[in-house]
């Protein structure tokens, strides 16, 4: 199989550990006879450095040229004075709503190995196995107005949360097409006690469950949600929720497995191409250091592997090496506990490929 992936490192660790995930897809190309390209684009504060925008034309050309796209992370203390619509994350925004990436899949699994990594009991995490499904391009962090401004003589703000019916529909029906794959529940997240838009949405889940009767629908408050998340997971299949209750639970999700730096995601959209990283940010306090753990973005090629090209077996190749190198001991500085072997981004890379 020939396939062209386009690789935006982006800032701080996102070159480190996008690196590490490249390796990785040219030894599996390697073991499993594929030729995979990689051409590289510009994003985020380092796109901005060259060019003077966080995301260049050329980087969306070539995004929308490749079967497949690899991304880092953004962002950095660096570029915190820059005017707002130039700062890194505005790139990482804007290729989202280029892409028309409407749902981003973030799953969180149990790894055995890493139990003692988790500031949760055992008993509470084993066996986790939960996609979360996270609106994409919509909501607050795109709807406008979103600006200053004076109002009777006093500074104010607006951010807006604006969605239309059709935005819902689509990442709804997307958590339950995924559902149909797994334990057949959905849970969608919302403030529907509070928010106009969270009454939309649990409309429209409740009109979409009507097409899927062997799937579970079950509501559930955001707020009791990020408490159920620490306190019962193994009660979660599909969450699907709107883009920030999303980003903001995926994060604590992450602490189930142990940390931020082991989940993945895809974003998907109609017309592909799918864009893959991980879920957490450039980590400006571990940037450059090789420290990073690269086992994210390296699950997020496998991601990759099964989600755009079909390659599941290649794709459960490298999660069985992530948990054989996680098994005989290895891990950076995020997931360490006391016996094991610490090692580097470059050093964990490496131990997956041997693992292979
Ligand atoms: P962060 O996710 O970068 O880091 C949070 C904490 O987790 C830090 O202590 C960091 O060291 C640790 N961490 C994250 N990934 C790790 C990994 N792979 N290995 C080991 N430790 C890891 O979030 P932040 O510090 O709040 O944000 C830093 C910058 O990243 C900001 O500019 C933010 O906007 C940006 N950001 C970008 C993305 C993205 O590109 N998708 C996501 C989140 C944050
Ligand atoms: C993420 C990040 C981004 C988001 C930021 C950097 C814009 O936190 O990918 O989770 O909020 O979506
Ligand atoms: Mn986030």
């Amino acid at each position: 199989m020939e396939k062209r992936i386009a690789v935006l490192p982006g800032d701080g660790i996102g070159k480190e550990v996008v690196q590490g995930a490249i390796e990785v897809l040219k030894a599996v190309g390697e073991r499993y006879n594929h030729q995979f390209s990689f051409a590289f684009a510009e994003i985020g504060g380092s796109a901005y450095d060259s060019t003077g925008v966080p995301l260049p034309e050329e980087t969306i050309k070539i995004c929308k040229e490749s079967d497949a796209v690899l991304l880092g992370a953004v962002g950095g203390p660096k570029y915190d004075t820059v005017p707002v619509h130039l700062r890194p994350e505005q790139g990482l925004l804007q290729i989202r709503k280029a892409l028309n990436l409407f749902a981003n899949l973030r799953p969180t699994t149990y790894f055995a190995s890493l139990a003692d990594s988790s500031p949760l009991r055992k008993e509470i995490i084993e066996g986790v196995d939960m996609l979360m499904v996270r609106e994409l391009t919509g909501g607050i962090y795109f709807g406008q107005p979103r600006e200053r401004r004076e109002v009777n003589g006093k500074e104010a703000v607006v951010d807006t949360l604006y969605y239309e019916r059709d935005e819902i529909e689509r990442v709804i029906r997307q958590a339950f097409e995924l559902a149909k794959t797994r334990k057949k529940k959905v849970t969608s997240v919302d403030k529907a006690n509070v928010l106009e838009s969270s009454r939309l949405w649990r409309e429209v889940a409740v009109e979409i469950s009507k097409d899927y009767p062997e799937i579970t629908l079950e509501h559930m408050l955001v707020d009791n949600g990020a408490m159920q998340l620490v306190r019962n997971p193994k009660q979660f299949d599909v969450v699907v929720t709107e883009n920030m209750f999303g980003d903001i639970l995926s994060d604590e999700a992450s602490v189930l497995t142990g940390s931020l730096g082991m989940l993945p995601s895809a974003s998907i959209s109609e017309e592909g191409p799918y864009l893959y990283e991980p879920i957490h940010g450039s980590a400006p306090d571990i940037a450059g250091k090789n420290i990073a753990n690269p086992l994210a973005t390296i699950l997020s090629a496998a991601m990759m592997l099964k989600v755009s090209f079909g390659l599941d077996e290649e794709a459960a190749a490298i999660e069985k090496a992530v948990n054989s190198v996680l098994d005989a001991g290895f891990r950076t500085g995020d997931i360490m506990s006391e016996g094991k072997t610490q090692v580097s981004t470059t050093e964990m890379t490496e131990e997956v490929k041997k693992a292979l």
